[in-house]
Parts: structure tokens; sequence; C-alpha cells
């Protein structure tokens, strides 16, 4: 592996977690905060494509299973995973992966595009996954889980459109250019 994405991933899994110092503001009805730890997810999977991306979420993880304080709210610990936002934290794996490829395949510089691949992924995707984790992780009846996240969908809208123009502005700086 070069230097360079040696450099890249370790720094997207620094803004992992500075993003994740930010503190998340918790829903009474909901055991799922609202967070901008996913923002940091998604500018992985689109900035750093679906190798690079997802390395550096497993690396978050692996601090995070480790017992480092990384997710929102100072949590770590191994039993984050099979808590209520189990879901959740198995499709920030899954979302640079998914979300890297569909853009290498469907991209076609069109703005519209994009925001639909990292909308469709970073937003639907990965909140069907925390659905499904606050249903049987959390123990929520299933339609009452797919009701209670849809009011992340406005917050991580907004989100996925921070993504996209970040991604944008910085798709062409050879920075970001793979060298895996
Ligand atoms: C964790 O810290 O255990 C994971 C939190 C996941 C929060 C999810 S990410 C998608 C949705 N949007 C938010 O703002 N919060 C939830």
């Amino acid at each position: 592996m070069k230097i360079r994405t040696i450099t890249q991933v370790a720094l997207m899994t620094a803004i992992l977690i500075i993003l994740g110092l930010i503190p998340g503001i918790p829903l009474g009805f909901i055991p799922v905060p609202i967070v901008l730890q996913n923002l940091g997810v998604m500018l992985a999977g689109a900035l750093l494509g679906s190798k690079r991306g997802t390395l550096a979420v497993l690396m978050l993880l692996i601090l995070v299973a480790l017992g480092c304080p990384f997710l929102t709210g100072g949590r770590g610990g191994i039993a984050v995973f099979i808590g209520p936002s189990g879901g959740y934290l198995l499709s920030f794996l899954l979302c640079p992966l998914i979300m890297g490829q569909a853009l290498k395949m469907f991209s076609n510089k069109k703005m519209f595009v994009d925001f639909i691949i990292i909308w469709i992924v970073g937003v639907v995707f990965v909140n069907i996954c925390g659905a499904l984790g606050l249903a049987f992780l959390g123990e929520m009846p299933l339609p009452k889980a797919f009701l209670s996240v849809l009011v992340f969908i406005p917050g991580d809208t907004i989100k996925s459109i921070a993504a996209l123009f970040i991604f944008e502005k910085l798709r062409a700086n050879t920075a970001f250019k793979s060298n895996i």
C-alpha cells in the first residue's frame, strides 16, 4: 500500500473521529441521536472510493471496538455493536463500499446523478440498516422502527448535499486520486 493511500485513510479516520466529538442531539422517542459522524461516512465513500473509504471507516470501528470513545457522545467498546445503533454502525462500514462503487460505475460528472447516488446510499440505505438494527437489536417493533428513522431524513439529506458539494469541489484534486 502506498504512503499516499495510508495518509488518505488515516486523515479520513481522523475526520470521522473529529466529527464524533461534536455532541449528538438526543431524541426522546428513539435511542439513536442526531449526529454529524455520518457526514464523514458519506465523505469517505465519495472522496476516497470504496476500498480506501471502507478502510477509513473500518479503522474507526476497530478503534471503537477496542474501547476508544470515538463514537458520538464519547461511546466505545464492543457492546455498542449489539446495541440499538448496531445497524447504523454496520451501515457505516457498507456505505463507502457501495457508494464508492456506485459512483465509479454511474457517475457521469453530472451533479444530479452524484447526488442521487450519495443520497440513496448515504441516507436511504443507512437509515434502512438503522431501522433494521433498531428492530432486531433494539427490540423496537419493525413498523415503529421504520417510522422513527424518518426523523433523520431531512437532516441527513442536508448532510448529503454538503457531502455532494465537498465531493464536487475536491474530486479533481490529485490528493484524492486512488493509488492503491
Ligand atoms: C452511534 O454513534 O452509535 C451511531 C449513531 C448513528 C446515528 C444515525 S446515522 C444516520 C441517522 N442520522 C443521524 O443524524 N443519526 C442517525
